[in-house]
């Protein structure tokens, strides 16, 4: 079954319903390769999942843990597809993996403790932080352009007396890059030595290419692990974003108890739907033939945008090891990232994301990301505006 054919991608829905800098949002004959979410409805036994829990009509109260088969299925879901083991009694589904986030800061930090943040990393990180009253510390994190290796040997000297905690998203965005045993290993023995907690976003880590392997921190043991809150999300890899769910674990009971307490979920004032806990279980159980024909397709995607554009002189774009997402350098154009999306836009009917300090950090300015989860026929022609932009640009330099 094909269900990632360039026709699949049905534009007049996307129109009416994607948001977040995407096909809702730009203007007409604008092609967005913006936000991370998929152009393709998500799997069809999700779909299915759901109408048949709508077909009762009874949208009653859900347990405030969650409900028990969801919890269950993350537990065997991490166990099959990243060697984790985690119990389910420590699974908590909330309203997103970036809701998660602010839980796990909200819960760790007080007024004034330190963050440390890497930069370029998603914005999220940052902004759970100041959220929480914490200060986010910037760790420039720069990435080897032949090894494609993250440069990790500055954390140490961000840390302080206040430093409490540090976020670690694996896989990497916007680099899409992985990290080995050796580099979780290195960033663990720092927290034992300073006793921070890692907030650890694996939102990606299902989204991982043939030619690549995710490890996890658990990788490390649980016994290293019990000062690692951890996220999960189902916006990226099953296209749920507007269903708001995720989930947030752990491997220590105070630990998981003090995030039930900030996720409010006891008053019920916090919480996920259940229909989305539904979505969540249907897309964990029931999706490994859609799932490895959606990484095909991918894989394809990547694979062509990133020999494409390693021909638009003089821009550069990293291989993504996960994720769908290009890092792209353009700093060679002499323009600030904000000022050359604006002007691609303008020229060339097309939306990508600009590095700098809003979504990734300051040292992701003069780089571009570009979001490549749409059809072949779709992807093709935004690459063939970008091209047609920068060769502008650089005929007239
Ligand atoms: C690293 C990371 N974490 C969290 C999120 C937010 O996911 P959600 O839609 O589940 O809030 C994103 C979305 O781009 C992300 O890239």
């Amino acid at each position: 079954m094909n269900w990632f054919k360039d026709k699949n991608v049905n534009l007049d829905v996307l129109k009416k319903k994607a948001f977040n800098y995407r096909w809702a949002e730009v203007g007409e004959g604008i092609i967005p390769l913006t936000a991370a979410d998929p152009d393709y409805p998500c799997a069809p036994s999700i779909k299915k999942a759901m109408m048949d829990y709508i077909e009762d009509g009874y949208f009653s109260y859900t347990p405030k843990l969650g409900l028990p088969e969801f919890k269950t299925s993350f537990s065997n879901y991490v166990l099959r597809r990243k060697q984790e083991k985690i119990d389910p009694e420590y699974v908590l589904p909330v309203d997103s993996a970036a809701r998660a986030m602010y839980i796990i800061a909200e819960a760790f930090l007080n007024e004034g403790d330190e963050m440390l943040v890497f930069d370029p990393c998603d914005y999220l990180f940052r902004e759970a932080c100041l959220a929480a009253g914490g200060t986010a510390v910037s760790v420039p994190v720069s990435m080897d352009p032949v090894s494609r290796k993250m440069d990790l040997s500055k954390i140490e000297a961000c840390i302080t007396p206040r430093t409490k905690m540090i976020g670690l998203c694996n896989p990497h965005n916007p680099y899409g890059l992985t990290y080995s045993v050796e580099d979780l290993d290195y960033i663990m023995s720092i927290c034992e030595k300073y006793h921070l907690y890692i907030m650890n976003d694996e939102i990606w880590s299902d989204l991982i290419y043939p030619d690549s392997d995710f490890n996890s921190i658990y990788c490390l043991g649980n016994e290293r692990c019990h000062r690692v809150l951890s996220v999960f999300g189902y916006s990226k890899s099953f296209g749920l974003a507007g269903l708001r769910i995720g989930a947030l674990y752990a491997t220590d009971s105070n630990c998981f108890k003090k995030l039930v307490d900030a996720s409010q979920v006891m008053s019920t004032a916090g919480g996920a739907t259940s229909i989305s806990q539904i979505a969540a279980i249907a897309a964990m159980n029931t999706t490994e033939e859609w799932f490895s024909a959606w990484m095909k397709h991918l894989t394809k995607n990547r694979d062509y945008a990133v020999e494409f554009i390693n021909q638009i002189h003089p821009l550069k774009a990293y291989k993504p090891k996960g994720t769908y997402l290009l890092y792209v350098d353009i700093s060679e154009l002499g323009m600030s990232a904000l000022e050359f999306t604006e002007y691609i836009k303008k020229e060339v009917n097309l939306a990508i994301i600009p590095g700098g300090h809003q979504f990734f950090g300051s040292e992701s300015e003069g780089h571009v990301r570009i979001c490549f989860a749409t059809s072949f026929e779709i992807l093709s022609e935004g690459l063939n505006r970008l091209k047609k932009g920068v060769e502008k640009l650089t005929s007239t330099q």
